[in-house]
C-alpha cells in the first residue's frame, strides 16, 4: 500500500452545554486561535454532542451562539478559519454511524470519561453518551484532520480516533484516513477546580465559585480568585516545589497561560510571595485578559443574526470538504449509489 500524504489540517470542537469556562478558554479556544494561519483550521460548535445529555431545546440554539461568540471574541477570524455548528453538516452523523460499526464495544468500555459521567447510573444514560467518542472520531476524520488541539481530558478520545482510522484502513485495505495527532501542549491543558485542585474545572460543577466563566464580570473574577482554595505556604523557589500542591500549581499555571509565560518564569517572579500578593496579581491579570473578551461576547450576542450568518457560511465551507470525503467513504464501504 502506498503511503498517502495528508495536507496538515486542524479540527477541534466545543460542546454548547452550560457556559464556557476558563478551562475551555485556556485549554482550547486560546490555543485554537494561536494555530490560525499556521495551517488550515476548522473549528466546530458540537451541538450533536451536547444532546448526549438533556438540553432544553429553548436554550440549545442560544448556547450554540454563545460558544460561537466565545470563539469570535477570543480572536477567531471566520475568514481564516472555518467556524460552524455540527448539526448543519449532516455528514458528521453519517460517518459517525459507519464508525459505530468499526469501533469495538471493548474500546468504548475503556473510555474513562464515559465511566466518570455515567457513574453508577450507566444503565440510564443515553446510548449517544456511550457512542459519543465514535461521533468525535467522525468529526475529526471527516476533514482528514491531522492535528487536534484539545485539553488533557480529551486525549483518550483522540487516541480512539487513531484506532478507528487504523481499523477502517486495515479492514478495507485502504490508506484513506490519516493518523491524527492530539496537540496537548502549554501550561493550560488541565485547569483545575478553584475549590479542589484534584478535580478538573468544568461547566457542570455544583458551585459557581469553583470555576471562572467566560462571561463573569471583573468583580466576580476577582472574588473567585480571592476565595480560591490554597495552602498556607508561600510560593516556592522552584517549579518542582509545587509538587503535591495541586491548588498552588493550578493558580501558577493559570497565571502562566494568561500571561504567555512558562510556569517556571512565573515562579521566578513570585518566589517566596504569599497568597495575599499573588492572588490579587492573578485576579488583575485575569480581568485584563478576560474582560475584553466577555464584553465582545456580549456585543456579539446582541446580534444573533450575524452569528447565524457566520455559522451558515462556515457550514457551507465545511460541507465542501466533508461531503467528498463522506462520498469516498461510502464507496469504500460498498454502499450502492443509484
Ligand atoms: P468540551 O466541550 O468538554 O471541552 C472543549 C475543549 O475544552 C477543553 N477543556 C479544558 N482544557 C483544560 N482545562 C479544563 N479544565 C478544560 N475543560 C475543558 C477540552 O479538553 C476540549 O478541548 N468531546 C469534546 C468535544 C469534541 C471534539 C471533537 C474535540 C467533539 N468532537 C473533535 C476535538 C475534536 C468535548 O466534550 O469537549
Amino acid at each position: 500500500m502506498t503511503q498517502t500524504t495528508f495536507t496538515p489540517r486542524v479540527f477541534s470542537g466545543i460542546k454548547p452545554s452550560g457556559g464556557l469556562t476558563l478551562g475551555n478558554y485556556l485549554g482550547a479556544i486560546k490555543r485554537f486561535v494561536g494555530m490560525q494561519g499556521e495551517m488550515e483550521t476548522v473549528y466546530c460548535v458540537v451541538d450533536m454532542h451536547a444532546i448526549t445529555v438533556w438540553q432544553d431545546p429553548k436554550e440549545l440554539a442560544n448556547a450554540t451562539r454563545e460558544v460561537a461568540a466565545g470563539y469570535l471574541a477570543a480572536g477567531l477570524d471566520p475568514t481564516q478559519s472555518i467556524l460552524f455548528n455540527q448539526s448543519q453538516v449532516s455528514a458528521h452523523a453519517e460517518l459517525g454511524w459507519i464508525f459505530n460499526c468499526v469501533a469495538r464495544v471493548g474500546w468504548m468500555n475503556r473510555m474513562t470519561q464515559f465511566k466518570d459521567k455515567a457513574g453508577s447510573n450507566a444503565e440510564k444514560v443515553s446510548l449517544g453518551l456511550y457512542a459519543y467518542p465514535s461521533l468525535m472520531a467522525a468529526d475529526i476524520l471527516l476533514y482528514h484532520a491531522t492535528h487536534v488541539p484539545v485539553g488533557e481530558d480529551q486525549k483518550q478520545h483522540v487516541e480512539l480516533t487513531r484506532d478507528i482510522a487504523h481499523k477502517f484502513n486495515h479492514d478495507f485495505k485502504v490508506d484513506f484516513f490519516p493518523e491524527t495527532t492530539p496537540v496537548i501542549d502549554g501550561p493550560a491543558t488541565r485547569i483545575m477546580n478553584l475549590r479542589d485542585g484534584t478535580k478538573k474545572m468544568s461547566k457542570s460543577g455544583e458551585s459557581d465559585m469553583e470555576r471562572i466563566n467566560m462571561t463573569d464580570d471583573a468583580d466576580k473574577i476577582a472574588k473567585k480568585f480571592k476565595k480560591a482554595k490554597t495552602d498556607p505556604t508561600p510560593l516556592p523557589e522552584t517549579y518542582e516545589g509545587l509538587n503535591d500542591r495541586p491548588e498552588a500549581r493550578n493558580l501558577v499555571e493559570i497565571y502562566a497561560a494568561l500571561s504567555d509565560m512558562t510556569p517556571q518564569a512565573v515562579i521566578a517572579d513570585y518566589a517566596g510571595a504569599g497568597w495575599g500578593q499573588f492572588k490579587p496579581a492573578l485576579a488583575d491579570l485575569a480581568v485584563a485578559k478576560l474582560a475584553p473578551i466577555s464584553s465582545e461576547m456580549a456585543r456579539l450576542m446582541d446580534d444573533p443574526a450575524e452569528i447565524d450568518r457566520i455559522l451558515a457560511t462556515g457550514a457551507e465551507k465545511a460541507r465542501a470538504i466533508a461531503e467528498p470525503i463522506l462520498k469516498q467513504t461510502y464507496d469504500i464501504v460498498g454502499f450502492l449509489r443509484s
